[in-house]
């Protein structure tokens, strides 16, 4: 009886050691293999943002939903997006809930405390929208106006220190620019290709010649996650090489010559 229990108990014991001897290592070899294989890449953005973001049925498209999918691709990976508002796209970067923010981002010194940025990939202005007869002429004449930005961008910031400026933050740019269709506000400050596609459809505004600064996009990522910048800094690379990045950008932007 007892000599019976003995092997049985030994013979488990053998069969759990093997188990774990050997087939550990398979096992996590495959596991890792397939982890690296299926793993997300995940874009947080706002997709109130055309060309570079919009919604399109039930669908988020525009040129850094296109470059993130194929920089996802580059890496082996899956690709997901997640939509959300503008100012909490860092907060989900920094706290691993997205691993890049993709959204026509400008890089600025505040928030490199935050975040990493890759290598640029657009080069962007701010511009001043008004209406068609607004006396407003230049950026210098928005002292004392009230004006209409997209809540935490550059924009906002900006509008900011424009003297005795009443600076009205919408969640959307587009609500901006309805507020100042509607009269409610002087002028809106947002970046020049959003502008363009908001303002094409309304006659009655229209976006000032002089710019108002000159910025640079690119992908923000976690401070922790220098492996993730180096690829998306690699992937980035291929793209612009291989002149995919023009192609996506040109099915968005359509030249002004067009
Ligand atoms: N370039 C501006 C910024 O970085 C505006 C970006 C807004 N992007 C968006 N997807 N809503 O602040």
């Amino acid at each position: 009886m007892n000599m019976k229990k003995l092997t049985s108990m030994l013979l488990i014991a053998a069969c759990v050691f093997s188990m774990a001897a050997c087939g550990s290592s398979k096992d996590e070899g495959s596991k890792e293999e397939s982890k690296e294989e299926k793993k997300t890449l995940v874009m947080a953005t706002n997709a109130e943002f055309p060309p570079y973001e919009f919604h399109e049925g039930d669908d988020i498209v525009g040129i850094d939903a296109e470059m993130a999918a194929a920089v996802a691709e580059e890496l082996g990976m899956d690709f997901k997006i997640e939509d959300m508002a503008f100012d909490s796209i860092i907060p989900a970067v920094d706290s691993g809930k997205a691993d890049i923010g993709v959204a026509g981002m400008t890089v600025t010194e505040s928030r490199l405390q935050n975040v990493n940025f890759s290598d640029t990939y657009a080069k962007a202005t701010q511009v001043v929208i008004v209406k068609e007869d607004s006396d407003i002429a230049g950026p210098d004449a928005l002292t004392g106006k009230k004006v209409g930005v997209q809540l935490g961008t550059t924009g906002d910031i900006y509008a900011s220190d424009i003297k005795d400026a009443e600076v009205e933050q919408y969640n959307k740019g587009f609500e901006a620019v309805q507020a100042l269709t509607q009269g409610k506000i002087d002028a809106v400050v947002i970046d020049g290709e959003p502008a363009k596609e908001f303002v094409k459809d309304a006659k009655e505004l229209k976006i000032l010649d002089e710019a108002f600064t000159e910025e640079e996009y690119a992908i923000a990522i976690a401070k922790d996650n220098e492996e993730l910048l180096e690829k998306v800094n690699g992937a980035l690379a291929k793209l612009k090489e291989s002149g995919k990045l023009d192609e996506i950008v040109a099915k968005y932007i359509k030249s002004d010559a067009e």
